[in-house]
C-alpha cells in the first residue's frame, strides 16, 4: 500500500527562540578558543528557550504557524504525534496538551513518540504509513511536530552543543513540499550508552566520542542497505542531509559516505570539500543558528534548505540520514516539490531569526537557573512571562503538580522575584 500511495510533507514551519548565545560569548567564559567551537564544532550560536518557554509552547508556536501559514483546518488532522527526547513528563505526552492548545479534533489519535534524536523520524515515518493507507481515502492529515531543548552541564564538552527549536510538518498524500520515495527505508537498531536522561536529571548525560561512533556505524549500515534496497546510488542524490547534533558531524558523516564511494570509483571529479559544499552544506545553515534541536534537528536541515536553497532545489532528491542515541537510525530518501510556491514566506526561518536577542553569559545563566526554578512544584506566578517578546503561550511554572500555560494578557498581573528578573 505504502510503495503506491505518494505521501510525504505538504506543508513545514520551523520554530525559532527568540534569544540565543554566540558561541564566542560561551567560548571566552569557557576560555576555550572560539574557534575549536567555530571550526571544531562547526557552530555559530545555539538558540536558547527563555524559561517562560519549554517544549510545549515551542510545539504550539511551531504548528499554530503551520495552521495559519498554510491555511489548513485543524479539522482535517486525524493524527497528531510530537517527537522529542524533552518529555516534560513522565506519562502525559506532550501531544495532549498541544492537541488541547490547538483546539483539535476529538477525533485525532495522539501521542509522542521517543528514541532521542531518532523520534522525529519515529513520528514521521509513522505518519507516512497511517496516511497511505488512510489518506485518499478520508482526506485527513497527519501532524508531525519535532520540539527539544538540548542542554548540556555548564563548562561541559556537550555545553557549545545545546539548541532549542520545533519543527512542525503536515503529512499528507499531495506532499508538495517533499514527497517520500517509496524504496524499503533501512533501520539499524543497537543497544548502546552514548546518550541518555535518568528520570532524576534534567539535563542528558553524554559520552560524545562513543555516539559519533555509533553514529558513524548506523550510517554505514543504512547507506549499504538502503542503496541494496533502493538501488539508488552516489549519483542519484541532489542533496544528502544528516542528523546534525553539531554542523561538524554532518561532515563526518559526508566524508565517510565520500571516501567509501571513492575507494569504488563513484564519487565523480569533485573533491571532498567541493562535493560537501554542493550536497550538503546549502541546508546547515538554520542549524548552525539554532544548535542541535534534537528531533527536530534533520528536519531543520531539510526546512533550512527549502527556504534558502538556490534554484536546484525545486524537484531534487534527498537522501536523509537520522540517528537517535541508544540507538536507533534511518537512512530514507523524497523528493522535494517542482513548485517552490508551496512553501515559499511560509517556513519561518529567517523572519525567527531576525527577531532573536542575544543573551550575555551572565543572563544565559540567569535562564539556566530560572529553569530549574519553574520545574519545582508550586513554582507558577500568575503572570505571561512572554508578553514581551511576542510569545503566543507561555509556560508559566507548576501548581498543584500541573504544568500551567497561559495566553498573552494585556499587562502583568503580579510577580515572583524570578519573573521580575526576566523583564
Ligand atoms: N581550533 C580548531 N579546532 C579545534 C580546536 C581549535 N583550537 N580545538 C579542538 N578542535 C577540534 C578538534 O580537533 C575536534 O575536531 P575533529 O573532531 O574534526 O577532530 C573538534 O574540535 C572537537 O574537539 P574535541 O576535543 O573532540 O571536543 P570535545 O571533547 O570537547 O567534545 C563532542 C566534542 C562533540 C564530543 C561534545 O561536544 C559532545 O559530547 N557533544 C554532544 C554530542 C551529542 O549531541 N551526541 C548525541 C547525538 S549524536
Amino acid at each position: 500500500m505504502f510503495a503506491q500511495t505518494p505521501v510525504g510533507i505538504e506543508a513545514i514551519v520551523a520554530h525559532v527562540p527568540k534569544h540565543f548565545v554566540d558561541l564566542t560569548t560561551l567560548a571566552a567564559a569557557n576560555d576555550v578558543d572560539p574557534a575549536k567551537y567555530y571550526q571544531g564544532l562547526g557552530g555559530r550560536r545555539m538558540a536558547m528557550a527563555a524559561p517562560y518557554e519549554d517544549p510545549v509552547t515551542m510545539a504550539y508556536e511551531a504548528a499554530q504557524a503551520l495552521l495559519e501559514r498554510y491555511d489548513v483546518d485543524p479539522a482535517s488532522i486525524g493524527m497528531l504525534v510530537v517527537g522529542t527526547e524533552s518529555g516534560v513528563d513522565g506519562a502525559k505526552p506532550i501531544a495532549s496538551y498541544l492537541h488541547g492548545l490547538l483546539g483539535l479534533s476529538s477525533d485525532c489519535r495522539t501521542f509522542d513518540a521517543k528514541h532521542a534524536c531518532y523520534s522525529g523520524t519515529a513520528a514521521l515515518r509513522l505518519s507516512a504509513d497511517w496516511c497511505a493507507m488512510r489518506a485518499a481515502e478520508s482526506g485527513r492529515k497527519a501532524l508531525v511536530v519535532a520540539t527539544d531543548i538540548a542542554r548540556y552541564g555548564v563548562g561541559s564538552s556537550g555545553e557549545p552543543t545545546q539548541g532549542a527549536g520545533a519543527v512542525a510538518m503536515l503529512m499528507g498524500d499531495r506532499p508538495g513540499c517533499f514527497g517520500l520515495d517509496p524504496h524499503p527505508e533501512a533501520v539499524y537498531t543497537e543497544q548502546v550508552m552514548d546518550f541518555w536522561r535518568p528520570h532524576y536529571r534534567s539535563i542528558a548525560v553524554v559520552d560524545g566520542q562513543t555516539s559519533i561512533r555509533s553514529y558513524l556505524r548506523a550510517l554505514q549500515h543504512t547507506w549499504d542497505e538502503y542503496k541494496r534496497r533502493s538501488g539508488l546510488g552516489w549519483d542519484d542524490y541532489d542533496y544528502l542531509l544528516f542528523h546534525v547534533p553539531f554542523p561538524k558531524m554532518a561532515f563526518k558523516a559526508f566524508r565517510l559516505l565520500h571516501e567509501r564511494e571513492a575507494r569504488n570509483g563513484g564519487v565523480g571529479k569533485d573533491t571532498l570539500e567541493e562535493a560537501f559544499e554542493r550536497r550538503t552544506q546549502p541546508a546547515l545553515w538554520a542549524n548552525m543558528e539554532l544548535g542541535n534541536i534534537y528531533s527536530g534537528s534533520l528536519y531543520l536541515s531539510l526546512a533550512g534548505l527549502l527556504e534558502r536553497g538556490d534554484e536546484r532545489v525545486a524537484g531534487a532528491r534527498v537522501g536523509l540520514f537520522s540517528y537517535g542515541s541508544g540507538c536507533c537510525a534511518e537512512f530514507f530518501s523524497g523528493r522535494i516539490g517542482p513548485d517552490p510556491d508551496a512553501w515559499r514566506d511560509r517556513i519561518g526561518i529567517v523572519p525567527g531569526l531576525m527577531r532573536r536577542h542575544e543573551l550575555s553569559y551572565e543572563r544565559y545563566l540567569h535562564f539556566r537557573h530560572t529553569f530549574e526554578e519553574l520545574a519545582c512544584e508550586g513554582s507558577c506566578v500568575d503572570t505571561f512571562h512572554g508578553a514581551d517578546s511576542g510569545q503566543r503561550i507561555s509556560f508559566c511554572g507548576i501548581r498543584d503538580h500541573q504544568r500551567i500555560y497561559s495566553r498573552p494578557r494585556p499587562y502583568l498581573v503580579s510577580y515572583s522575584p524570578s519573573a521580575q528578573a526576566l523583564k
